[in-house]
């Protein structure tokens, strides 16, 4: 079933410095890294690296979305992605409203549809929204005309994550094709691994996938057609590798023991510097946040000059830029 304007995915080049429209692609795509050409994605990212100029400026505003409006829906807690999408909203003219879900009617008992059909004959033009199930963005796609972005659907995809961290390392590396990408930890229950995993093989990437047996589910190896590696052994992700990407451990998504303890997790599967001396000298490290320390990650690691978790902070607010933009359909004149 087409789904209507579910989008993370489509740009024009050259916007925030020309005219650009909304190719008929975005209308009518899925919103998940999975169903997106290798082409689109790439020039997502030029759209952001574009709009990431508008962030340094003193002034950072420009009026490319004058007019519009996008409201952020958040059923679970955020700072990075809430907060970015804010900005990136304001920073490009957008009335940005901000619905916090536990001073909503869905603590009355309004349906999840009910309470999108109500936002949308408001006539947003787009509805960010994160939520703890899978497919929920998908599912408002279906009756809302605003387009819907998707800021995390449970443990199924976070594609504006992945296309931070795809701008993150192309910032640092020049390219993504042909890198060696390690992926460690809760991969199970990881939406940034998945959306990764898509759009970083389909940019050319060579991905590794560790974390303990229980955590990595055994089909992972067939998620993607090709370059896809999956170990339990952290060592033998990080050796030589480009990228070292580490996951979080997500206590609330775990309804059983998936491993013994978090000091045992730490122990085996904890990056730390001596960890790190495996993976190339050049190696950068990303976290997607927000950091568990001491147990996924070390701080010695996490506050090294190979750390670029604040630039992919940084990094997110322009994708998140580009993503609206696209979604809304408008057309830039001048950024
Ligand atoms: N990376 C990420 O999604 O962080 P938040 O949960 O703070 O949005």
């Amino acid at each position: 079933m087409a789904v209507r304007r579910c989008a993370t995915d489509v740009v024009e080049s050259g916007a925030g410095c020309g005219r650009a429209t909304v190719p008929r692609t975005l209308r009518n795509s899925r919103a998940p890294s999975v169903g997106l050409r290798r082409s689109l994605c790439s020039r997502t990212l030029r759209t952001a690296e574009n709009f990431r100029e508008v962030n340094q400026r003193e002034i950072k505003k420009v009026p490319t979305l004058r007019g519009k409006t996008v409201i952020n829906l958040f059923f679970e807690n955020s700072t990075r992605t809430r907060t970015s999408f804010e900005l990136a909203a304001k920073r490009l003219s957008a009335d940005a409203v901000n619905i916090s879900v536990s001073s909503s009617s869905v603590t009355k008992g309004e349906t999840l549809v009910d309470t999108a059909l109500n936002l949308d004959a408001m006539q947003p033009d787009c509805i960010v929204v994160r939520h703890g199930s899978a497919g929920v963005p998908h599912q408002l796609a279906k009756v809302s005309k605003a387009a819907i972005v998707n800021a995390g659907d449970g443990a199924n995809e976070h594609p504006t994550q992945a296309l931070l961290d795809a701008m993150t390392i192309r910032e640092h590396k020049g390219v993504i094709e042909g890198l060696q990408v390690a992926i460690v930890g809760d991969i199970l229950h990881s939406r940034v691994a998945r959306s990764n995993i898509h759009l970083l093989t389909k940019l050319g990437a060579h991905v590794r996938v560790a974390g303990p047996k229980t955590l990595v589910p055994p089909d992972f190896a067939h998620l993607v057609e090709n370059n896809l590696i999956v170990t339990e052994h952290i060592e033998e992700a990080i050796e030589g590798a480009d990228v070292v990407m580490i996951l979080r451990i997500q206590k609330e998504r775990q309804d059983s023991a998936y491993f013994p303890t978090l000091r045992e997790y730490s122990i085996h599967y904890g990056l730390t510097n001596e960890r790190l001396e495996l993976a190339r000298k050049d190696a950068i490290v990303l976290h997607p946040g927000p950091m568990n320390r001491g147990i996924e990650i070390s701080s010695d690691v996490a506050d090294s000059s190979r750390s670029l978790i604040l630039d992919q902070v940084k990094y997110g607010v322009a994708v998140r830029m580009a993503v609206l933009y696209l979604a809304t359909g408008g057309t830039v004149v001048n950024a």
